[in-house]
């Protein structure tokens, strides 16, 4: 009933699909450009199923010989903790990343060294621009500093949590009158935002990608008003290692934000809510759901 690929988002309280064939952007379709002999293309291409945000094959050159590349950017507004480490399973993963910060492409240097030729910093601007999916990885506090113009029309992926202490109280939050990935989208009225990453402790994202169907691949929830946007952030979380399971729309978000069972507590070996000082443990799409299920207001 609910045969589909690992890139779409199983609904909250589905149980886990028969995976589908994993999405492949970098992967290679042929060894020979056109006029040399070759069928360009030759197979399926990747692009052709996959979602928004990936640009159709084109040719790069690779080991002296020219491969047709499915070619795709992750844009980063803000490169701390959760930001880096996207942008480490990117590249991982075959995809471009524009990263940038509050102080400046120039402070992201060391990073992008690190990450190597696909990667490259920019303003904020900058990397709205060039992404076919960007995240939003900031301080909630600063959700208004988010360049609106370059987000037009696009999946705008939101791991912010409210942290009073740290961002200042926000009265419409703590009422739970709405949830602050609602805030965000109500800034960027022209994007489609899609909450995700939010509930997992950065050092556990690191070390819990899988590739699609193995039996200990981890999910994450996502939430999202607009259903496009949550398959192309789907498809992105799948190719980064994850499954999805969807929560609804953003006004179910606070199901998995802070101090719900979701949150954090899935994604460590001993589950416990101390989650911080506990070793990466994979989470299945089931728990997940049944977490959700859970949260109380
Ligand atoms: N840490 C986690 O494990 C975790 C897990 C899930 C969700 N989250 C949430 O995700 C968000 C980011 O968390 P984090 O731990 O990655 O934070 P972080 O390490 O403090 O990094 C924040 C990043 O945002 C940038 N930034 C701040 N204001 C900005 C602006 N106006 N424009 C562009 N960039 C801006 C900072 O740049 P500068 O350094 O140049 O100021 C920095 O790169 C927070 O809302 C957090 O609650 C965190």
């Amino acid at each position: 009933m609910f045969a589909r690929s690992p890139a779409r988002p199983l609904l909250f309280g589905q149980r886990h699909a028969t995976p589908g064939p994993l999405h492949s952007p970098g992967g290679r379709l042929s060894t020979r450009a056109p006029g040399r002999g070759a069928v360009a293309g030759r197979g399926r291409c990747p692009c052709a199923r996959a979602g928004a945000g990936f640009r159709g094959p084109a040719w790069k050159e690779s080991r002296g010989s020219r491969v047709l590349v499915c070619m795709a950017t992750l844009g980063l507004i803000g490169s701390g903790h959760i930001g880096s480490t996207l942008a480490r399973l990117a590249v991982d993963a075959g995809l471009d990343v524009v990263l940038s910060n509050s102080r400046g492409p120039e402070t992201l240097s060391e990073l992008v060294a690190e990450l190597g030729p696909r990667a490259r910093a920019g303003t904020a601007e900058e990397a709205a621009a060039a992404g076919d999916w960007v995240v939003v990885t900031i301080p909630l506090k600063a959700y208004q500093q988010v360049p609106v113009e370059p987000l037009a029309g696009k999946t705008v992926i939101d791991t912010n949590n409210y942290y009073p202490d740290r961002d200042g109280k926000f009265p419409a939050l703590d009422s739970g009158e709405t949830t602050s990935s609602e805030l965000l989208q109500r800034h960027l009225k022209r994007s489609q935002v899609v909450k995700a990453f939010n509930n997992i402790y950065f050092k556990h994202l690191a070390a819990l990608p899988r590739p699609a169907g193995a039996a200990d691949r981890t999910a994450l929830p996502i939430a999202g008003d607009d259903a496009t946007a949550k398959v192309n952030a789907a498809e992105l979380i799948n190719t980064l290692g994850f499954d999805t399971v969807d929560a609804g729309p953003l006004a179910e978000g606070w199901r998995f934000e802070p101090g719900t069972p979701v949150y954090g507590t899935p994604y460590t070996e001993k589950s416990t809510s101390h989650f911080v000082d506990v070793p990466a443990g994979p989470a299945a799409a089931d728990r997940i759901a049944e977490d959700l299920a859970a949260a109380k207001h």
